[in-house]
């Protein structure tokens, strides 16, 4: 791997305007460049088939993809995984303990279902020491709707129930939050999510939880008619994948939420579907879809997991927070 952060203009055949272009597109590292196939390049960049391959394979010989590991160097990556609790014992076992580093969750469900709720606990939680069910890590919280609320966070630090009642404000430092007002400039915030995860691994606070709150909404709005769906789908998983690297550079935690409509036109079925649809499904390791229920209580269903049985498990949100029914 090259040394410092590459721009794709570094790439040979990719000039000021061709990167503007790719941009646009959604490729905004040499990686996802290297990923992506020469018809798909030429037809967004407007060069030659011939020219995207160059392109394309100085990308990968620049960002070292496509390399084989071995079945030992899996095993010894995932030995460092870790388990980040909800501080709900019903909700961590129907996760096998928690939310897997190395993985992301995918939250979906109807408007006020409890997504943005979770996402501020976990925000809250990965902050406590590994014995407190946390990663003694900090948060960066991509927001796309505007719905941080540092009070919430107040509230559920004093609602987390320890000893040493701890300091709210101390909580509040260590989620760095950064507000996106487009699909480009949510895609562009991890690449800046990047470089603060970098400046702090070393300190006493190192990024353990990437929050996405919500993954989709841009994308939904900016590609709403016919015939974009698989320009968004496309950039959809583009960004998934950037967040699937950062994720695995810092052993942490990927959350991200998608909204769901209740469709009363179907009768059969599943009335709800998750807006990313299957490319963010196929791409999120652990899917929870979240409903609501009688007397406030919520009910969080594990939809689909590479090695853990489907179930439900119940919860409350609460002025102190997620807490069992
Ligand atoms: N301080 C609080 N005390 C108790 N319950 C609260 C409190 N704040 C929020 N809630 C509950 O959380 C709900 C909102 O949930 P949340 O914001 O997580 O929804 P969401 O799934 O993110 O929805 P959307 O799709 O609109 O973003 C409120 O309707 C309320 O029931
Ligand atoms: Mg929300």
């Amino acid at each position: 791997m090259a040394e410092g952060p590459l721009e794709i203009e570094d790439l040979p055949g990719v000039g000021p305007s061709t990167a503007d272009k790719l941009r646009e597109a959604g490729y905004l590292s040499v990686e996802s460049i290297a990923t992506a196939s020469p018809a798909e390049l030429s037809e967004i960049t407007e060069i030659s088939e011939a020219t995207a391959k160059k392109i394309i394979k100085a990308a990968r010989e620049i960002a070292d993809v496509g390399g084989f590991k071995t079945g030992k160097d899996i095993f010894e990556a995932r030995k460092d995984i870790r388990k980040l609790s909800f501080r709900v014992p019903e909700l961590d076992t129907l996760l096998g303990g928690g939310m897997e580093t190395q993985a992301i969750t995918e939250m979906y469900g109807e408007f006020g279902s409890g997504k943005s709720q979770i996402v501020h606990q976990m925000a809250v939680n990965v902050q406590l020491p590994e014995e407190q069910g946390g990663l003694n890590g900090s948060a960066i919280y991509i927001d796309t709707e505007n719905t941080f609320r540092p009070e919430r966070i107040e509230q559920m630090v004093n609602g987390l129930g320890l000893d040493d009642a701890p300091d709210p404000q101390e909580f509040l430092n260590n989620i760095h939050i950064a507000r996106a007002h487009t699909s480009d400039h949510q895609m562009l915030l991890i690449d800046n999510s990047r470089e603060l995860a970098n400046e702090l691994k070393t300190s006493g606070k190192p990024v353990k939880l990437f929050i996405i709150d919500s993954l989709t909404a841009h994308f939904r709005a900016e590609y709403a008619g016919r015939g974009t769906l698989a320009a968004r789908q496309q950039k959809l998983n583009r960004h998934m994948h950037e967040l699937f690297k950062l994720i695995d550079e810092h052993n942490a935690v990927g959350l991200v939420t998608n909204q769901v409509m209740s469709n009363p036109a179907v009768f059969f079925g599943d009335p709800t579907k998750p807006i990313g649809g299957n490319i963010v499904g196929h791409t999120a390791t652990f899917r929870l879809y979240l409903r609501k229920s009688k007397g406030g209580k919520r009910i969080a269903r594990l939809v689909d997991s590479p090695n853990l049985p489907e179930g439900e498990a119940p919860f409350m949100v609460e002025e102190a927070g997620l807490k069992s029914c």
